[in-house]
Order: C-alpha cells, then sequence, then structure tokens
C-alpha cells in the first residue's frame, strides 16, 4: 500500500522488504549508494545485503561488490558490508573503523579521491558501469521525483548513472526537509561545459527535488531509522586556544581590511578541532557571517543558533546523536537557513574561488615547510581520506589547516621534519594552527616558512630538536631552496613505529 510518503501510485507494485530488495543485488555488481558523513545513507538494504553475502561465503560462494558513496556512511552500510567480507572495492571516503582496519591489512580496496571529482569521473565513465543505486530518500512525489534526505551527496549522478533504482523512504527523517535542496541540472563534460550560475553562498540555482525515471525503480523499501553518527569530543583546552588563535587572526584580517566584517563564506572540515572551531566562534565578534561547506556539524548548529550565521550550504549534515535529534525536532526552521547541494557543487572549485571561502580543515601532521598529510598515520595507514579538504584548500580565500601541536598524549609530534605522506602541499597551505600559536605563511619562503612554523606551532617538547634538525639541514642540505637531510627526516617516524614515540633518547 502506498503511504503518505509515497504519494506516487504507478510505484506502490514496487515496494518490498529490505530481504527482497537485497536479492536484487548480486556479486560483482558496482552499487552507488546515497550517504555522506553518516546522513542520508540507506540503512535497511545494506544490511539485508550483509546477510546475505555472509549466507553466500557459508556456502563457500564468492559475493563481494563495488561500493560507491557521497563520502563516510553509517554501521549499517560500510560496517555491516565491511564485516561480511563484502567490499571488494570503495570510494571515495571512509570513515568506519572496521572498513579502515579491512584497507590497512591490504583486504579491500581503496579510491580515496577529492569528493568534487566523483560525480565528474562518473559522467566522465573513468569508473565503470554502475549496476545499482540505493538511494535513501524522505519521500516521493505524485510525479515521481523524490524527495531528497538528509544527504545529498553524489544521489543525483547515481539515480542518473545507474541501470538499477532501489529507494529507502525513510519515515524518520523529518518531512519538513522538503524545500531545503538545492538539486543543480546544469553541469556537463567538457566542451559543453558553461558557468554554474551561483555567485553568493545563498543562491539557489537548481530544484528541491532529484529527476528519476520510473521505469529504472526495481524496489521501494519503506523504513524509518536514524541517521547514526559519533559525537563529538568535547572541546579540550588545545581546541579553545586553537580557535581563540583564529579569531584573533580574523580579527586582524577585518581590521587591515583584508576581509569584510562579516568575514567570507566559512568551510569548516571534519573532525573534532574543527567543530570545536566553530563552537568557539559563536563568542567571537563576527556577525550575519555565511557558510558554504561540505557539511553542517553540530558547531555549525550553534552558530545559526546563536544567530551569528546567517546561513549554510553544504551536501550533508554531519551531526551528534544529540544534535540530529535538535536538528530533526527543528527541521522547519532551520530548512530557511540552510540548503543542501550536490557534492559536486557544494565543493566545486570554480564556486569556492568565486565565493573567497575561509576553508579551515584538520591535519594528522604539517612539515616545517607547511607540506600537510591529512589522511595517512605514519605515511601508509590510511586514517580516513583526502575529503573535501583538497578541493577547498586549493581554491579558498585564506586556507587553514589546524591541529593539537601533539597527537597521543605528547608522544607524536604533529610538526614533523618531512610529512610522510603529502596531501596538501606547502601552496595550498596558507595557514598553520596550533593551540601553541599561528603561523600566517602567505608571502613567505620556504625558509622563512620553517623558522615560523617551528617558533609558533611546535610543541615546546618538540621544538628544539626541530630547531636542531632544520639547523643541520641548513649547513649539510643538497640545496638551499627547502633544506632537508632525507636520511633523518623521516627517523621521526621510524622511531615512533620502533618506541612508541618521538622523543629521542
Ligand atoms: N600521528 C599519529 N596519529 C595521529 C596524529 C599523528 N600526527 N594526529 C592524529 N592522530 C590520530 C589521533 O590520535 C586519533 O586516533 P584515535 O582515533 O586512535 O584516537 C585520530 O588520528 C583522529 O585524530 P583526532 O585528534 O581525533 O582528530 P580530528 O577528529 O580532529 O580529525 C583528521 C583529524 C585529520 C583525521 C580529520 O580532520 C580528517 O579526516 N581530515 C581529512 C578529511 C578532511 O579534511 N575533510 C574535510 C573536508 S570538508
Amino acid at each position: 500500500m502506498p503511504t503518505n510518503r509515497i504519494a506516487n501510485t504507478d510505484l506502490a507494485s514496487r515496494i518490498m522488504d529490505a530481504d527482497a530488495a537485497a536479492s536484487l543485488i548480486s556479486h560483482g555488481m558496482t552499487i552507488g549508494m546515497s550517504g555522506f558523513t553518516g546522513s542520508g545513507y540507506p540503512k535497511a538494504v545494506p544490511l539485508a545485503l550483509a546477510k546475505r553475502i555472509e549466507a553466500a561465503h557459508a556456502a563457500g560462494d564468492p559475493f563481494r561488490c563495488r561500493v560507491w558513496t557521497g563520502a563516510s556512511t553509517g554501521p549499517e552500510l560500510d560496517g555491516a558490508l565491511a564485516k561480511a567480507d563484502g567490499i571488494e572495492f570503495r570510494l571515495p571516503y571512509n570513515s568506519d573503523p572496521i572498513a579502515r582496519e579491512k584497507i590497512n591489512r591490504g583486504e579491500m580496496e581503496y579510491f580515496d579521491m577529492h569528493l568534487s571529482q566523483v560525480a565528474p569521473m562518473a559522467w566522465q565513465g573513468f569508473l565503470g558501469p554502475l549496476d545499482i543505486a540505493v538511494i535513501e530518500v524522505s519521500g516521493i512525489r505524485t510525479d515521481g521525483s523524490l524527495i531528497p534526505s538528509s544527504s545529498v551527496g553524489n544521489n543525483k549522478t547515481w539515480l542518473d548513472r545507474a541501470d538499477g533504482v532501489i529507494l529507502e523512504v525513510n519515515r524518520w527523517q523529518n518531512p519538513a526537509l522538503e524545500g531545503m535542496h538545492d538539486i543543480y541540472y546544469g553541469t556537463a563534460l567538457p566542451p559543453h561545459r558553461v558557468p554554474i550560475p551561483l555567485v553568493k553562498a545563498d543562491d539557489r540555482i537548481g530544484e528541491a527535488y532529484f529527476r528519476c525515471d520510473p521505469d529504472k525503480i526495481i524496489a521501494i523499501v519503506e523504513t524509518e531509522a536514524p541517521d547514526r553518527n559519533l559525537p563529538f569530543a568535547a572541546p579540550d583546552t588545545a581546541a579553545h586556544a586553537i580557535a581563540g588563535h583564529l579569531i584573533e587572526f580574523f580579527r586582524h584580517e577585518v581590521a587591515k581590511g583584508r576581509l569584510p566584517a562579516s568575514l567570507l563564506p566559512l568551510q569548516s572540515g571534519v573532525g573534532n578541532i574543527a567543530n570545536a572551531v566553530l563552537t568557539g566562534l559563536v563568542s567571537g565578534p563576527f556577525e550575519n557571517m555565511t557558510s558554504y561547506t561540505e557539511v553542517i556539524q553540530d558547531g555549525m548548529l550553534d552558530l545559526l543558533d546563536s544567530g551569528k550565521l546567517r546561513m549554510a550550504s553544504a551536501t550533508a549534515f554531519s551531526l551528534s546523536p544529540e544534535a540530529a535529534m535538535r536538528l530533526n525536532a527543528d527541521m522547519g526552521r532551520y530548512r530557511d537557513t540552510m540548503i543542501l547541494r550536490a557534492q559536486e557543487i557544494s565543493n566545486h572549485p570554480e564556486l569556492i574561488r568565486r565565493l573567497g571561502c575561509l576553508a579551515m580543515n584538520g591535519l594528522i601532521e604539517a612539515d616545517i615547510y607547511g607540506n600537510v598529510n591529512s589522511t595517512h598515520i605514519m605515511g601508509s595507514r590510511i586514517q580516513n581520506g583526502i575529503g573535501g579538504s583538497g578541493d577547498f584548500a586549493r581554491n579558498a580565500y585564506v586556507s587553514i589547516f589546524m591541529t593539537p601541536s601533539t597527537a597521543k598524549g605528547g608522544k607524536i609530534s604533529a610538526i614533523v621534519p618531512q610529512a610522510s605522506h603529502v596531501d596538501h602541499i606547502s601552496q595550498d597551505v596558507q595557514v598553520l594552527v596550533t593551540e601553541q600559536g599561528l603561523a600566517d605563511l602567505r608571502g613567505l619562503s620556504p625558509k622563512q616558512r620553517a623558522e615560523v612554523i617551528i617558533e609558533k606551532c611546535a610543541h615546546p617538547d618538540y621544538r628544539p630538536a626541530l630547531a636542531d634538525y632544520y639547523r643541520r639541514a641548513r649547513a649539510g642540505s643538497y640545496g638551499q631552496q627547502s633544506p632537508s637531510l632525507p636520511g633523518e627526516a623521516l627517523s621521526w617516524h621510524q622511531r615512533f613505529i620502533e618506541t612508541g614515540s618521538m622523543m629521542s633518547g
């Protein structure tokens, strides 16, 4: 029977349970799933698929799929499928701990890509064919168009590209989500690309719904299940100090006339520190701010509630359970201050550059020249992925990276002689902030950068060793543009791997 969430009566015959829908997926298929940072991902079909996969493996039959998403999802998707050993290949961003272990053990292929490039690459055909899209929506309208859920991600592209579509209609999602989305259908491949007509963070340039060919819909599954995300860590003294340095920096830039009083559209990355900085802006002096970002996290909600943030544009929510309930209970009010777009638009280099976003992203380590590693622990173990940080860092008005100066209770320095892996080259890193201080690297040469980073950002426990390394590199390096002692530079990481601490001696 059609429900009030499924207004198109012709589609009623395709309603079935999750097991029946999962039986339409077979070994070797490529599945495009909805979901972005724990919101709007399908919650019933992936679980049913994991059950099928486990049964197949128990019977000695192979069953693994290629899984594409928007970004990270929830335990019912990545967690369940990885646990069942059902993912052969995964793109573009993962933060699920079970999948992370599989990837780091070499048991799952993972293509970690810039999030703005996923949809264009799928259209270019480089990623191969897409068999089935499994997309969570919050409703189906009379005309068959789809009301998006709590994330948009790559759903438009998966719906267009897939041979068959399975929809999960989630009654838990607030019906007041309807009207929040802006789905732009004007992108094309070269040589037919035209400028994207968005000039302000709050511009709407598309439609509120997804188009979907009804003939492609092979199953509709009704669910009533919450988005699941981990809570953020409460901001500690390091997070407060980082937020303080950043507010001081913005205040200085406004005073110099390099930023307007309401700043420029904020982009805030994933993770605890990025979230804490947003919360810190609540007590900052800036009013009437806007945000053009990838995810709306708890801190962004706090900023909206404070009235200091006028509106937020993103592709998804990335909220703690408490904040997700807060949003869901008051969706009608929030709807007028938020826009959710496809990730190819929320993260589009053209738009980030035009709007002049202030990019604020977390990192794992930075070297003394300002090259940033956002993804690989000790150079080889993936933590999450580059996500949208590259889209924003390369194209921002000011590209800021922030981190506590040490990790693992002080055993690791986040500032190292040479990054063990580089996601963001020094040219894409203009400001580096730790709880120790802020290094404004704009206009500085590599040697000037090294001195500022060691002085302002390194933890006092590691500063002398970094200064000593740099002094010796100045004396003994092959070249003097970015002095280094290659044999020694990565020994800090080796020391940690061997002794559990970067401290020497
Ligand atoms: N060496 C080793 N481990 C480190 C480390 C370092 N230099 N720095 C951090 N870690 C570990 C932490 O100990 C923690 O491990 P645990 O989960 O075992 O406790 C883990 O990495 C996460 O660190 P945390 O301090 O909790 O950081 P965070 O929540 O602020 O996230 C990133 C930091 C870099 C992991 C996160 O920002 C990220 O994934 N960034 C890449 C994607 C991105 O920037 N997206 C935004 C685009 S819009």
